[in-house]
């Protein structure tokens, strides 16, 4: 397999992409995939931050440490960066259209979740099953994607 760039991209880059990268992250060294996984925000509004405490504390109950991550924005330069864009939701996916972005997709599209935004958690009001349930929604998009981008299926 030919060494894939994967981006994962939501609003912020502090709730939900960077849970998809740390997954990823998880899976590509415990699997020695040789991805390169990085995620970005459409928005400069958090560039520099650690993720959310809710994030960081559902990834920390499943045995994964995002605390490391600082939010990033994304770039013009990203478009010849990656092989794959995975939006977590429709309006990402737009706003990354309307720069340029032409090969986006939704990470619902993956592991039977049939094409559904992620829910976005900073606008959660409490730590709870909200969390764990994107979560689980992220784990499992991001193990199909991986294993389809491993497989050449994708
Ligand atoms: P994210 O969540 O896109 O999953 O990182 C958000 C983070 C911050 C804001 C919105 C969504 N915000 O409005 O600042």
């Amino acid at each position: 397999m030919s060494k894939k760039r994967i981006l994962f991209v939501c609003l912020g880059n502090i709730c939900r992409s960077p849970l998809a990268e740390g997954i990823a992250k998880s899976i590509n060294e415990k699997e020695n995939l040789g991805l390169t996984i990085v995620s970005s925000g459409t928005s400069s509004w958090h560039e520099g931050e650690v993720p959310c405490e809710d994030s960081i504390r559902v990834a920390k109950l499943n045995g994964i440490d995002i605390s490391q991550l600082r939010a990033r924005q994304v770039k013009m330069s990203d478009k010849e960066l990656f092989d794959y864009i995975i939006a977590m939701d429709r309006s990402n996916k737009e706003n990354l259209e309307k720069m340029g972005f032409t090969n986006v997709r939704l990470l619902g599209e993956f592991a039977n979740y049939g094409n559904r935004d992620v829910p976005d958690p900073y606008f959660f009001e409490k730590f709870d099953d909200g969390i764990k349930k994107v979560y689980m929604m992220i784990d499992q998009c991001v193990k199909d994607l991986l294993e389809r981008v491993n497989n050449g299926s994708l």
